[in-house]
């Protein structure tokens, strides 16, 4: 339906729950080769990229205006897949002013948000259908889907000029890790942390 009389720039930002997908906005596709060095067993990352450049996540963003008054808000789709014990998951990031929080949505999928600060302090969040992880100011973040088949969907939304800090993940990793142990999600300390 279609109701006017406001000079508001609204938008309506349809879902496709089953994909995912954000119609009318681009895909911003990440294969295994964008995640060098992000997974902690080098061996198996190299001889599972020999065998394909697989897809490991891809994000919707909306491009909204980046002022401190406007929202970014979109889509992320983790894939199901690991490298050696360790699940696929986003590179992730901080925000570039730092403090900026931001708001995670479980569209569908099992998966958990992994968190933490500069100064070492972590959390985890769970993502099941429903469930909204908050990501609070200062901590970096990280999708993490641990469903051995099905996408991990979410929505998230945060302040649009809060800017993305891929660099110092890039080059330090995050503290903890998530693997698989006895079939089940575990954290671990993450040997390649610097
Ligand atoms: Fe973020």
């Amino acid at each position: 339906m279609k109701f006017t009389g406001s000079t508001a720039k609204s938008m309506e930002i349809k879902v496709d729950l089953a994909t995912g997908l954000i119609a009318g906005y681009p895909t911003l596709e990440r294969n295994l080769s964008y995640m060098k060095n992000m997974f902690h067993d080098g061996k198996a990352y190299d001889s599972l990229l020999a065998k394909g450049d697989v897809r490991v996540y891809d994000f919707f963003d909306l491009k909204r205006p980046v002022n401190d008054r406007e929202l970014a808000c979109g889509t992320s789709i983790v894939y199901p897949g690991k490298v050696g014990d360790e699940y696929f998951m986003t590179k992730g990031h901080f925000h570039e002013v730092l403090d900026t929080a931001e708001v995670y949505y479980c569209l569908s999928g099992h998966g958990f948000m992994l968190m933490e600060n500069p100064e070492g302090d972590w959390e985890v969040g769970e993502f099941v259908p429903g469930q909204a992880v908050y990501v609070p100011g200062r901590y970096a973040h990280r999708s993490i889907n641990v469903s051995p088949s099905e996408p991990l969907k979410t929505f998230f939304c945060f302040r649009a000029d809060a800017g993305h800090d891929y660099a110092t993940i890039e080059s330090k990793g995050f503290r903890k890790l998530m693997v698989e142990k006895n079939g089940e999600p575990a954290i671990i300390d993450n040997p390649r942390w610097k």
